[in-house]
């Protein structure tokens, strides 16, 4: 298949493109603005794949996004501004990349009749106590984060409504494993535990999530992209829920660095307290996650040791500042 992948060049997006390249001998372009989260070298390995190009481009640009459509037969979209706590800093990236730029590529779409397959999170459900959110649960998204998204979401339906777009939106879990930058709970605890840095857990910690390992949600986007029926919605959850605490502490013990590290912080706004997703409509079209909690985190942790020629530029770049201004200390030199 010739493929337009948007923001390939971030965590999720550039595994995506590894296993289409890798396991389906795809073509691929990669439209994406390389923001703070975006890098090249998150695709070095596939850099010379037979059809392979990454353009640097923002979504919300038509002829940027016209002249990278070229003769590709469907838009995979990953394109976002995806930290919670930076959207409840500074929202406005996320309105103008989540909800305005899904838009231009939805026009985009519908101009040529393209499949549109668009990645979205079970953030938009909002927080559940009990049970499990399913594709027909209510939006009810709690952050600017979750709610341009959830409003994208609302403007791909419409387009599948409206104009019989050939569309499908995939709603992922939370992510976890190779190329995922260190805001994120898990890649942020593996380098500080490295490093012997504290480790800031929000709150009390209880906070549950469905982790995901990235390569299973590659996998069931690339099922929908496949076999997915036009239209439709499909929830990704990943097949073990754990509480943010317990993942900081499995991940204290395989990196063996001191439990006293860890240290509660004031809780984010509006934090979500669980997340839950039922995945039967996606495991119907033949997907299943391969990878359990425990193995995913040993493997994430086992990455990031031995990647440093990853995260070293990471860490002495934007994300020093980042960090600073957000927990309010320094990090450790390398
Ligand atoms: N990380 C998770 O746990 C998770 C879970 C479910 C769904 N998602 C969704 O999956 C998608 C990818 O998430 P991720 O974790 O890989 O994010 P990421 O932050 O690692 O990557 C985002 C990518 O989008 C690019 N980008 C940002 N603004 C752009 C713009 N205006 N035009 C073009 N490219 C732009 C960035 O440069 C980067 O390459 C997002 O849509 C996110 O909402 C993420």
């Amino acid at each position: 298949m010739r493929l337009l992948v948007c923001g390939g060049a971030g965590f999720i997006g550039s595994n995506f493109v590894r296993a289409r390249i890798e396991g389906h001998g795809d073509e691929v372009v990669v439209l994406d603005k390389l923001t703070y989260a975006g890098r090249r070298e998150n695709l070095q390995d596939v850099a010379e794949a037979p059809g392979f190009r990454l353009l640097h481009g923002a979504i919300e640009d038509r002829e940027a996004v016209a002249r990278a459509l070229g003769d590709a037969e469907a838009i995979v979209n990953f394109a976002a501004e995806t930290h919670v706590d930076r959207s409840i800093t500074e929202p406005d990236a996320f309105v103008q990349t989540n909800w305005l730029g899904t838009h231009v590529l939805l026009e985009a779409a519908r101009e040529r009749g393209m499949r549109y397959v668009h990645i979205s999170t079970d953030e938009v459900y909002g927080s559940i106590d009990d049970g499990s959110f399913t594709e027909s649960s209510p939006l009810a998204p709690s952050s600017p984060y979750a709610a341009t998204k959830a409003g994208a979401d609302l403007l791909v339906s419409s387009y599948v409504h409206t104009y019989d777009l050939p569309a499908s939106i995939c709603r992922g879990s939370n992510n976890y494993g190779p190329y995922q930058y260190p805001e994120k709970l898990i890649p942020l605890m593996v380098l500080s535990a490295l490093h012997g840095e504290p480790l800031p857990v929000y709150g009390d910690g209880l906070q549950v999530r469905n982790w995901l390992y990235v390569t299973d949600f590659a996998s069931a986007i690339g099922h929908v992209l496949d076999h997915g029926v036009r239209g439709e919605v499909y929830n990704v959850g990943g097949p073990d829920e754990c509480p943010n605490l317990e993942v900081v502490e499995r991940i204290v013990e395989l990196t063996g660095a001191d439990p006293a590290l860890i240290e509660h912080i004031r809780d984010r706004p509006g934090h979500d307290r669980r997340y839950s997703l039922s995945s039967e409509k996606v495991r119907g079209l033949g997907w299943e996650p391969q990878v359990r909690l425990q193995q995913g985190i040993e493997q994430t942790v086992a990455w990031y040791r031995d990647s440093p020629w990853w995260w070293e530029p990471i860490r002495s770049g934007e994300y020093r500042q980042y960090y600073e201004r957000h927990y309010g200390r320094a990090l450790s030199a390398d």
